[in-house]
Parts: structure tokens; sequence; C-alpha cells
């Protein structure tokens, strides 16, 4: 506990809501506007995480926003987060340099419920930036990759130049553990690989639909219409999980912000059961 939380704890505060200061140290520019953050905990303390869980980053003066975690979940020690820069904070966050602090709090939120895919095909479908809170999946499944039947990694990206982490999906698809597909809603001449859309992929997965449990992860509509796919093939509803995202304030269900119907997203969230939002996701702007 650093003094601040020290200090708030002696008055009857939430120590839990002090953000605690990592510094930057790594950078990686992974597309035009998208930064991946390396953090390190000035209190030495690790930061253990489960895939799907988020921070809440902080830059005084600027403000404090939800970002995923997007590092491997066996080397806590090194907080990893990926972030694309739309607004204030998240524009600042992508222009840190080495050296630089930033308040964290967190791990927050309900991550990948890992333990449902066990001894069957596991399916990662993402979408664009949803590709950071899945890479800790991918990363968790080919460390235990005896305790699954199959890992099948469909990505979608807008073009080829959005593609995230290329040269890790590469190194992925190489290997034999794991099924990998990646496609592209438009091409460009030096793309020679698939075009259209990622739901796209699912009727050529190569197995039994009822074997099969599915992390969906990326825009809303991507992940409407991943859902629709996958029943449309045959898999159970109860056998999908998404990530919801909506603005996040306090991250630990008081606020309100982040309600989704019955839902608090940072505390019930982010990951739900597809049945728990079949009636929610086509809303629009709910
Ligand atoms: C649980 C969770 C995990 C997230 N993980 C990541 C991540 O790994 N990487 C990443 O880059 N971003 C992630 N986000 C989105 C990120 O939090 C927002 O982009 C950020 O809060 C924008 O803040 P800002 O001050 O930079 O911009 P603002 O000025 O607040 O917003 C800029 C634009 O982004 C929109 N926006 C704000 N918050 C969200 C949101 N949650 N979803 C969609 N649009 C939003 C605003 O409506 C506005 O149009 C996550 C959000 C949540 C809730
Ligand atoms: S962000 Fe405050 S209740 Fe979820």
């Amino acid at each position: 506990m650093n003094d601040a939380a020290a200090a708030l704890a002696e008055q009857g505060g939430d120590p839990g809501l002090v953000p605690r200061p990592f510094e930057v140290v790594g950078t990686r520019r992974e597309l035009d506007d998208v930064v991946t953050l390396e953090l390190a905990p000035l209190d030495g303390q690790a930061l253990t995480f489960l895939p799907g869980q988020f921070t809440m980053l902080y830059l005084p003066g600027i403000g404090e926003i939800p970002i995923s975690i997007s590092g491997d979940p066996a080397r806590p020690e090194r907080l990893v987060q990926t972030i694309r820069s739309v607004g204030a904070v998240s524009e600042a966050c992508c222009a840190l340099q080495p050296g630089a602090r930033i308040g964290v709090r967190g791990p927050y939120g309900r991550g990948w419920p890992l333990e449902a895919a066990l001894g069957r095909h596991l399916i990662v479908l993402a979408g664009g930036l949803g590709l950071a809170p899945t890479r800790p999946i991918v990363t968790w499944a080919l460390e235990n990759r005896s305790k699954l039947a199959g890992l099948h990694l469909l990505y979608g990206a807008r073009t080829p130049d959005a593609v995230l982490y290329p040269t890790q999906l590469l190194g992925w698809a190489g290997a034999e553990a794991a099924n990998v597909m990646v496609t592209v809603d438009r091409h460009s001449d030096q793309w020679s690989g698939r075009v259209g859309v990622v739901s796209d992929l699912v009727p050529e997965l190569p197995f039994d639909p009822a074997l099969g449990t599915a992390m969906v992860c990326g825009p809303e509509v991507m992940m409407r219409f991943s859902l629709q796919a996958l029943e449309g093939w045959g898999m159970a509803p109860a056998q999908m999980y998404v990530s919801m995202e909506r603005n996040m304030k306090c991250g630990i269900g008081w606020c309100g912000h982040c309600q989704l119907g019955p839902h608090l997203l940072c505390r019930d969230g982010p990951v739900l059961a597809a049945p728990q939002v079949s009636d929610l996701i086509g809303v629009w702007e709910l």
C-alpha cells in the first residue's frame, strides 16, 4: 500500500480507489493510432490478473480511463496495455515515453471463463482492437494447449494496415498448436490473404459446434454478427462469451456509468455470457 492509500485507509476510505504508481518501461507503436505500453509497478508488487480484466489508467490533470490488459498472465511483473488514441486521456497515454509515471487501479472486472473451455475447442473471435483483450486468452491457451481439444483464432481487421500484432499473429499461425484465420474487410495490392468479415469464417471451423466454446471481442456490430454466425453454425449460446465496453468512471460498481440493462459492466462484466446480453446487444445506443 502506498502512502496515499495508507492515509485514505486510516480515514476509512477505500485504498482500492487510490491509483498505484507505475513507470513506463517500454512503448511500442502498433498502428498509426495505437500504442502498447509496458509498465512496471514502482512498489514492486506484480499486478496479477485474469485474461479479460481491465485497469483504470490515471494521468494527473488529464483523467482516468479503463483499458484492458493485453499482456501475458504468466508475467504479471510487467503490465502490458494496448491503447488507441481517441480522445484526451488515451492520446496522452499513447504519447508517454519510457521513464514517465502513470497511476493504475485494478485489475477490475470478470475475465474470460477459461475453465469453460477445458477439454473443448476454444474459439477466439476478435475484431480490430478486440485482439488486445483476447491476446491473454491465446497466450494462456498456448501454455495450456494439452487441456484443450483445439485452439482457433479468427481475427478480422478493416484493412491490412489495421491488423494488430501482425508478427505475433504470424508466429501463432506458424505454430501447429493453433488454427489462425485472419481476414480484412477491404484489401490492398499487398494483401494476399482473406477478404470479408470475420464472422464469415465461422462455418469453416473444422469440428462439431457442440464441442466448442467461443470468446468474442470487438466492435458491437462485429460481436452481434459473430454471435449470430456461431448460433447459425450450431453452437449453443450458453457456450459463447462477449466482452462489453461502456463508459466507466469508478470501475468498481459505485457510480452506475457503465450500466447495460441490469448489469454494471465494470463489476458484472466486462465479460458476459451471450444469453446475458442477447436482448441488449442489438439495441442501438443502449
Ligand atoms: C472495460 C473496457 C476496456 C477497454 N479496453 C480498451 C483497450 O484495451 N484499448 C483501448 O484503446 N481502449 C479500451 N477501452 C476504451 C477506452 O476506455 C476509451 O477509448 C477511453 O475511455 C476514451 O477516453 P479518452 O479520454 O481518450 O477519450 P474521450 O474524449 O472520453 O472519448 C473519445 C471518443 O471515444 C468514445 N469512447 C469513450 N469511451 C469509450 C468506450 N468505452 N468504448 C467505445 N468508445 C468510447 C467517446 O464516445 C468519444 O467518441 C476500454 C473500455 C472499457 C470500458
Ligand atoms: S464504472 Fe462506476 S459502476 Fe461501473
